[in-house]
């Protein structure tokens, strides 16, 4: 298996749940988002090998090299850039590497005849909710230029297909992954001011931030805090091990939403989180977060019906492992993301 992006928060748990499935994995990554430590401690808790290539996915030579060099059955595509606001500010970036790098990913596969892919979707791409639970079948409609790249990088997989009928994909859309491997060895180490609630609220937990902003309090929601849902990383994890079984032995696409079926508000996730922590989680309901919406969850019926794959882990899991990981590792990963232009410059220097 390719997995790119696979030092990633997500991809680093599902390269973990594929090699106890008994995959070997050549996990690909440029560091943009990540530390090269996941590596060791992925290894460990695997206890298999890993390969590991440093590369960027937008560069088509160094994925024909990974093909060449190793038989490739699958890839799961993971590698991309995440924060909205971000995308916001710099669009060029984000459709270069979302679209971009998927495109050259496709070019790749179709070049060196590989055809199975499982591509990380969100559920971003249904814009605001027209009606709950969000089904596979709601209209796309992306409020920012990060969910329209997800969106046309879903097209542009399902344009791939139609032409070439031996590419089979899966499109997996993400609700609000949380949580970390039981171990604490590897979670989520966002760099800077975490925007997401989960890794924002287990900062303050561990003493890194003084107190929660709750962004609105008067949403039309059970207690006016806006409602999500999240997942347990470890059963996103399992259900990409779900999705490829089935694209191994029912050759068929297929798009599905990964998300538990229920909502959770803020303060639901703070008063859980304290219980788990066993500390207080200080917030101040401040004004709502542009872009924000009240309420949503998925429709989480045709995983169950396809891959024959459920969530298992509930909101007190995913606080415990969240806790778990942050109070192991207050400070995150040991160190910090280098760029390859920095890794360069070092090298450099050592040699002269
Ligand atoms: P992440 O930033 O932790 O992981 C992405 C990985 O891709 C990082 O390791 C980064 O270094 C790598 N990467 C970025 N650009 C690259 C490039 N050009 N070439 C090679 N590697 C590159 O994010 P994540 O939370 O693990 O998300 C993984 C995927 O899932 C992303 O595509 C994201 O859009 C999607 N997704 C995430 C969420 C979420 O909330 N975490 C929700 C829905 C969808
Ligand atoms: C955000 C992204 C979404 C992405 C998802 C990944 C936006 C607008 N959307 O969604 O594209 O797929 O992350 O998980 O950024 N909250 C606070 N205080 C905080 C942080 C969050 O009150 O410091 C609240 C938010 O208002 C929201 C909930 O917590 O009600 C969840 O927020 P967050 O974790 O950022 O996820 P999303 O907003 O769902």
């Amino acid at each position: 298996m390719l997995v790119t992006g696979g030092l990633g928060f997500v991809g680093s748990h599902v390269c973990v749940a594929l090699a106890e499935a008994g995959y070997d994995i050549v996990a690909l990554d440029n560091l943009a988002n990540a530390r090269l430590s996941v590596l060791a401690r992925l290894r460990e808790i695997a206890g298999r090998r890993i390969s590991f290539v440093r590369a960027d996915v937008r560069d088509g030579r160094a994925l024909a090299q990974v093909f060449r060099r190793r038989p490739v059955a699958a890839v799961l595509h993971f590698a991309g850039l995440k924060a909205v606001h971000e995308s916001v500010a710099q669009p060029l970036e984000y459709y270069d590497t979302n679209v971009g790098g998927t495109l050259t990913l496709l070019r790749a596969m179709r070049q060196h005849d590989v055809r199975r892919l499982v591509f990380s979707s969100s559920c971003t791409v249904y814009g605001a909710p027209e009606s709950l639970p969000l089904t596979e079948t709601h209209p796309l409609r992306p409020a920012n230029p990060y969910g329209r790249t997800k969106m046309i990088a879903e097209g542009l997989i399902a344009d791939c297909a139609a032409a070439w009928p031996e590419l089979k994909y899966a499109l997996l859309r993400y609700f609000n992954p949380v949580g970390a491997h039981p171990s604490g060895r590897i979670g989520e180490d966002p760099l800077g001011v975490p925007n997401n609630l989960f890794p924002y609220i287990a900062q303050v937990a561990v003493g890194r931030r003084a107190k929660l902003n709750v962004w609105g309090g008067d949403y039309d929601t059970q207690d006016g805090t806006g409602v999500r849902d999240y997942i347990h990383v470890m059963d996103l994890a399992a259900g990409h091990v779900a999705a490829l079984a089935r694209l191994e032995s029912q050759p068929e696409s297929f798009t599905v939403n990964l998300g538990t079926g229920r909502g959770y508000s803020v303060l639901e996730v703070v008063k859980t989180f304290e219980r788990v922590c066993g500390r207080p989680i200080p917030y101040e309901i401040r004004e709502r977060r542009a872009g924000d919406l009240a309420q949503s969850w998925a429709d989480a019926t045709l995983a169950e019906r396809l891959l024959g794959w459920r969530a298992r882990y509930g909101l007190e899991d995913m606080c415990r492992d969240a806790w778990r990981w942050q109070s192991l590792n207050p400070d995150g990963y040991p160190e910090r993301p280098v760029s390859a232009a920095e890794t360069r410059r070092r090298r450099s220097r050592r040699r002269s």
